[in-house]
């Protein structure tokens, strides 16, 4: 067994910073702070496994300094970036469009396929209206900043993903964290805030991006329903995999009419970039004339907008798919049991294989790193102090060969590090 300490930071402050990068390095007062310090006490230490240079990729495996791995941290969940009828949709409309649309769809920048792109989304995802901003990050903070007013509040999970917590910051509105799913901890924050505010609004993840729990849509509907709140699911994760045919958590659980906004992105199950907000006509109107990241940015790429319209007629038109999506995700979730993993109870693509010590989580990539398994590490202050985790998602591309080999590898893994097969 190989011995570690509590805090690779610690571990690792006594180690020489390597000669020839010291050599090389302009000092500024930015090599003072301890972002710098952190990213180089990883890289001298070989530990850095942030910006990796893909250099080839076939969706599910990808060629990193030359050698071939198989794939297991993409958010690719349906496989479709190198699908051959979503390849040929995104080249036809650069040939028709050209690159770019060199400006915001407030302006310059509106295509007709962007239009008809709104509609078909609002149709996929059963609201009335629909709009696509140009990314998901872009859909939150322009949505949610338009939504949540000075007179407005809006209460959000605590594990909720970045863009929303920077939403919250851009947001002229009070906001409060309730405790992550836990609906005694947002029904309390309801009752003592209701009646201060205008508008309050629920926003969670409809899948959590670092766990794959997902999100306790029906107590949540049924809690803004008794005190007359908005919810705003954020099914970045959710899209194209949660539901039927893909149409998101809150068709998962039959409650699409009682979302009032549902976010999604084409980062990641449509295989390119962009977001969505979907909602009632008004509702979304409103946005489209106040989201200020919809308004005063360019508008997502022709090439983007084809490729989403074709994901949704390949994800709708061939069952194959999610089929192959969900037989994946079971053999790799019970894989993982059967090894004694802890994985967090997932019933979504992503399973995260719980480690605790961020040393040992760090040492662990580097060994599948270097038994051609690419996946990545999540740290404090990504997941809470002593609660490392490496994230681990699956693809209707992968094949059974390969998962067979990542299980193995895992396994292997297991005899070398010590990992607590719980997480208390
Ligand atoms: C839950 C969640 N919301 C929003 C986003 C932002 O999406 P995009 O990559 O389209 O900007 C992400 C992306 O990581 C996400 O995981």
């Amino acid at each position: 067994m190989l011995g570690f300490k509590s805090s690779f930071f610690s571990h690792m402050e006594n180690n020489k910073v390597d000669s020839t990068r010291e050599a090389k390095m302009v000092k500024s007062p930015f090599s003072e702070s301890k972002i710098i310090e952190r990213a180089n006490l990883l890289r001298d230490n070989d530990l850095y496994f942030f910006f990796r240079a893909i250099e080839e990729t076939e969706a599910s495996t990808v060629t990193v300094k030359g050698k071939k791995q198989i794939m297991i941290g993409s958010n690719n969940y349906l496989g479709l970036t190198h699908h051959p009828v979503v390849k040929e949709a995104a080249i036809k409309a650069i040939e028709k469009y050209g690159t770019g649309c060199t400006g915001s769809r407030f302006l310059n920048g509106n295509l007709n396929i962007h239009e008809e792109l709104d509609e078909k989304l609002a149709d996929y995802l059963g609201h009335e209206k629909a709009i696509v901003f140009s990314t998901g990050m872009q859909a939150n903070l322009g949505a949610l900043s338009a939504l949540c007013g000075p007179k407005d509040l809006m209460l959000f999970d605590s594990e909720n993903h970045a863009s929303i917590i920077d939403s919250s910051r851009l947001s002229l509105g009070t906001t409060f964290k309730y405790k992550h799913n836990d609906m005694s901890s947002l029904e309390e924050l309801l009752e003592s805030n209701v009646s201060r505010f205008n508008r309050v609004i629920i926003v969670a993840d409809g899948v959590f991006s670092m766990t794959g729990d997902i999100m306790k849509l029906p107590e949540v509907v049924a809690l803004a329903k008794k005190y007359g709140a908005y919810v705003y699911v954020d099914d970045a994760h959710g899209i194209g995999v949660m539901g039927a045919q893909g149409r998101g958590t809150m068709n998962h659980f039959e409650l699409t009419k009682d979302v009032d906004f549902n976010m999604g992105t084409f980062s990641k199950s449509f295989a390119s970039i962009g977001g969505v907000i979907s909602g009632s006509k008004d509702a979304i109107d409103y946005v489209r004339h106040s989201a200020r990241s919809f308004m005063f940015s360019a508008s997502m790429p022709p090439a983007a907008v084809a490729t989403v319209s074709a994901c949704i007629d390949v994800v709708t038109s061939d069952d194959s798919i999610l089929t192959n999506l969900w037989e994946n995700v079971a053999m790799m979730r019970n894989g993982f049991k059967e090894l004694g993993f802890y994985t967090y109870g997932s019933q979504t693509p992503i399973i995260p294989i719980f480690i605790g010590d961020d040393m040992k989580a760090l040492q662990m990539t580097k060994f599948l790193e270097a038994h051609g398994v690419f996946c990545t590490p999540v740290l404090p202050p990504a997941v809470p102090k002593g609660e490392a985790l490496i994230r681990t998602s699956y693809m209707a591309s992968h094949n059974k060969a390969d998962l067979a080999t990542v299980l193995e590898v895992f396994a292997e893994a297991k005899k070398v590090f010590e990992i607590p097969s719980s997480i208390h």
